[in-house]
């Protein structure tokens, strides 16, 4: 039954992947396992470094996973929100939606891991796809239910290179606001090759981590859009309680998901049809024919349908502007050029 179901979308995935194979199309030159002969451990190498900190401590999946989101984002998947500031230039990092970027720790720990086994030959940028999928597989809980080590929401398309420039202002203006209605989520996600069905997936993200209450308080105030009242797309019971939480003065952080920020599941898509999305940008998902019924469509149907799309729009997202072949280059430090 399971079989029959799936089926079909073997066939479309099948058939996707032919028409990239035809013609020029963004993310060209990527391809899963492209580190078999080069560095076969390299995945394993992710996958255990991951593993070790998300062990110790598991709300590091959300900041892995926004990493790559933000790194895709900007001038493409090619590690440029992993390059530190220098004396002249203002890196993504520094910019103002830089909000609270994390996990960067965990992808430093990974490089320094590879370069001892496999000397310039991962890239950053790919580190960042990998540990993403990495971190998502965890949260899912499937790896510790079935004690599966092996066990991946998706396949990785690796083969990216890295940039050489990282600039604040880029990030400022590609990166989605928490305030963005539909129809500019619609079109910065076009830009980056993603349809109204990645945009209601991908925000799917949000079933994991943590948002600072001066990343969407704005939405719950009077002033809210010069009409005097507070985000009509809030709940008003929910903006209440979430009111509670951010007193002023109060730099606390809230949990996307109430009662299971660590876990990745459909509960997001629960709360977004009762109006809890902490975001307006969340709440943005029900004014759209597409969008709203992929959330109407995700609480009817397992999880485990969430999952497979959640991998194939991450698949598109990941080849979003990349650098392939001679283009970049392998940093030896994630956070700086090669000379
Ligand atoms: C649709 C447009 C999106 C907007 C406007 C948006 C905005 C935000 C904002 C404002 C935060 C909170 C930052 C803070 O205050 O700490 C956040 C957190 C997060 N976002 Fe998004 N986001 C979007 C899409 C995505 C996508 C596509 C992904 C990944 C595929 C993603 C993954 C995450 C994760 C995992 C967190 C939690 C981070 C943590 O707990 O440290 N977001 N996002
Ligand atoms: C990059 O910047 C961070 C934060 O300022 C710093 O801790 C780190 O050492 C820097 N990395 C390199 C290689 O300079
Ligand atoms: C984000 O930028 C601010 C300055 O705008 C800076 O203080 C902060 O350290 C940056 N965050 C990261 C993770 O680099
Ligand atoms: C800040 O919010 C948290 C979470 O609701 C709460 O536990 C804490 O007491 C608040 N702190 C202040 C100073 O209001």
């Amino acid at each position: 039954m399971a079989l029959i179901k799936l089926l079909p979308r073997c066939l479309f995935q099948v058939a996707f992947s032919i028409s990239f194979l035809l013609g020029p199309t963004l993310g060209g030159g990527l391809k899963v396992r492209f580190y078999d002969k080069s560095c076969p451990q390299a995945e394993a190498i992710v996958r255990d470094t991951v593993n070790s900190y998300f062990s110790q401590d598991p709300t590091v999946s959300a900041p892995l996973l926004r990493l790559h989101f933000h790194d895709c984002f900007v001038r493409g998947c090619d590690g440029s929100v992993l390059l530190n500031s220098t004396r002249t230039n203002k890196a993504e990092k520094d910019a103002k939606p830089n909000q609270t970027l994390d996990g960067f720790y965990v992808i430093d720990a990974a490089k320094a891991a590879l370069e001892k086994a496999c000397p310039a030959t991962v890239s950053c940028a790919d580190i960042l796809a990998l540990a993403a999928r990495d971190a998502v597989s965890l949260a899912t809980g499937f790896r510790k239910k079935m004690n599966l080590t092996k066990e991946n929401l998706y396949q990785v398309e690796t083969g990216r290179r890295d940039g050489f420039l990282s600039k604040a202002t880029e990030a400022e203006a590609h990166l989605p606001s928490s305030d963005d209605n539909i129809a500019i989520l619609k079109a910065n996600f076009a830009s980056k090759g993603l349809d109204s069905r990645d945009l209601a997936i991908l925000s799917g993200a949000h079933a994991i981590g943590t948002s600072h209450c001066f990343s969407f308080e704005k939405r719950l105030h009077h002033h809210y859009n010069g009409r005097g009242g507070a985000d009509p797309t809030v709940h008003p019971r929910y903006a209440v309680e979430l009111l509670e939480k951010c007193r002023p003065g109060n730099s606390t952080v809230v949990e996307m998901v109430p009662g299971s920020s660590t876990t990745f599941d459909t509960k997001y898509y629960e709360l977004v049809a009762r109006r809890r999305g902490l975001f307006h940008s969340d709440a943005a998902l029900m004014e759209d024919e597409v969008t709203r019924g992929y959330v109407y469509s995700s609480l009817k149907l397992p999880a485990s349908s969430f999952f497979v799309d959640f991998g194939e729009s991450m698949i598109k997202m990941g080849k979003a502007g990349v650098l392939t072949g001679k283009s970049g280059e392998i940093r030896k430090n994630c956070a700086l050029v090669n000379h």
